[in-house]
């Protein structure tokens, strides 16, 4: 007989359910606690001072030393320094304990932080106040990104990192570079109001992405390619620079991606996939239940995007993107209309259905809808299977659909953090979505 307890601790190291989307299972296949019933090395019985001065470098790789085979490397409460990267590469059933805050001190470009070549790991705090601050500040107010990306993980299977903040990073926060069955939630990134400072960059195989939230001017969550069988749920872009895809060029291969219940608030875009030029193809993409206001952009698919140099090729051919229930208000109608599909000439995308699209302008009373080598359903999109080029069309309008109505998030960020000051250390919001409490409860909640 199972005792209450043993099966609560059973319930935990079962891997995360699987959603639809997903090709399989995602997670460690074993608990940290099981993980720690065999080891545990806590860095500062490996010479770590919490001291906020004294690089732990050296202490993180000796106790990884020490528990990569099968434990838990343990980070406790306190404040800690880092001056020189940490690479951990080839652990296998472990976990990395992050209860504490490290605070970049060194200067070096690089990732202050990576994951590599492991299987079955786990990244967590068991408090939800387990941070990361790269006091990107200090780089940002001399107009340079120059300094280190905060986390990357890189061919890791069967992983999760979950319940920590990632404050302030030089540049990109968090990279999930060619891995396998992860899950990511409960998560809080922070960081400057300019770009270069992207959230979370996904280019990987069966990842769930979960009860997040992002702050800074540039990639919200972002799939780039190759990647398939993506799931992203429950995102609070909180002034930032919106969530998409790109910019893909040669070869893109992205398919089986679904993202569901983004909010976007004050950013560059709700949706946007850019590619100029390029080959290969984007397929089986479902963007559903989006809420947005204050953006410059809402549904945006540019394959002619000027961001970018054009690179040689036809052009990503894009293929079924099913795009359903989104609300909200853009900043301005007139300027930038809610939807643009703008595809490829010499690969028009197919397939395309918008339905229950509702939204409408923040200024002004007109706005528009635009297409351009685009066929599918639902407002300027082309019908019919002969798939040739044409020019853009615009749709105009000037009386608000029914129904674009849709709530604010009472922790809608009011100001940008801008560049010039250090940014605090967020603590973990209660909710991701409106309505929607997180899929799996915040660490360290009752
Ligand atoms: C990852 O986990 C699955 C079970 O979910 C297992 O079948 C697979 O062998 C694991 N991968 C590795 C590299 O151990
Ligand atoms: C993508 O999903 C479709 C079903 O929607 C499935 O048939 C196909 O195998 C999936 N592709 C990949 C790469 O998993
Ligand atoms: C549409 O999205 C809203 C959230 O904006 C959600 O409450 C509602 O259930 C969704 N409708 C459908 C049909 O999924
Ligand atoms: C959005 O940012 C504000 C300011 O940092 C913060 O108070 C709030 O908790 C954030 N909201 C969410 C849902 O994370």
């Amino acid at each position: 007989m199972y005792s209450f307890s043993s099966l609560l601790t059973l319930a935990v190291a079962l891997p995360a359910l699987v959603a639809a989307e997903l090709s399989g299972k995602v997670g460690p296949t074993t608990s940290h606690a099981t993980k720690a019933a065999i080891k545990t090395c806590d860095i500062t019985k490996y010479g770590a001072v919490a001291d906020g001065k004294t690089d732990i470098s050296t202490a993180l790789n000796s106790a990884f030393t020490a528990c990569k085979a099968g434990g838990v490397v343990v980070i406790p409460t306190g404040n800690y320094a880092m001056s020189q990267w940490v690479k951990l590469a080839n652990g296998n059933n472990w976990a990395l304990q992050l209860d504490g805050i490290i605070t970049r001190t060194g200067t070096d470009a690089g990732n202050m932080l990576m994951i590599e070549h492991s299987n079955n790991f786990e990244m967590f705090s068991s408090t939800g106040k387990g941070a990361i601050q790269g006091n990107g500040y200090i780089f940002h107010k001399q107009g340079s990104i120059s300094g280190p990306r905060l986390l990357r993980v890189w061919d890791v299977t069967n992983w999760s990192v979950h319940d920590i903040s990632l404050v302030d990073s030089p540049a990109f926060h968090f990279s999930i570079d060619t891995c396998t069955n992860g899950e990511v939630y409960n998560m809080a990134i922070r960081g400057g109001n300019e770009g270069g400072l992207d959230g979370i960059d996904v280019w990987s195989n069966n990842i769930w992405i979960h009860d997040v939230m992002v702050t800074n001017k540039d990639e919200c969550v972002t799939v780039k390619s190759p990647s398939k069988n993506i799931l992203v749920e429950n995102v609070h872009c909180n002034w930032s620079g919106g969530c998409g895809m790109g910019s893909f060029g040669t070869d893109t291969a992205v398919s089986n991606i679904t993202y569901r219940n983004i909010y976007t608030w004050s950013s560059n875009q709700m949706f946007m996939l850019k590619s100029n030029g390029g080959s290969g193809s984007v397929s089986n993409v479902v963007l559903e239940n989006f809420i947005g206001h204050g953006n410059a952009y809402s549904l945006t698919l540019d394959e002619a995007w000027t961001s970018m140099k054009t690179i040689a090729g036809n052009g990503v051919q894009l293929s079924n993107f099913q795009i359903s229930n989104w609300t909200g208000t853009e900043a301005n109608g007139k300027a930038r209309g809610p939807v643009k599909v703008a595809c490829a000439a010499k690969a028009p995308c197919h397939d395309i259905s918008i339905t229950d699209f509702s939204m409408w302008t923040e200024s002004g009373t007109s706005q528009f809808y635009s297409c351009e080598n685009a066929y599918g359903s639902g407002f300027c999109l082309k019908s019919g299977t002969s798939y040739a080029a044409y020019a853009a069309t615009t749709q105009w309008v000037s009386k608000a659909p029914v129904g674009y109505t849709a709530p604010t998030m009472a922790a809608d960020l009011k100001t940008a953090f801008g560049t010039t000051q250090s940014i605090p250390i967020p603590t973990m919001p209660a909710s991701f979505f409106p309505g929607v409490l997180p899929i799996t409860k915040l660490a360290g909640s009752k």
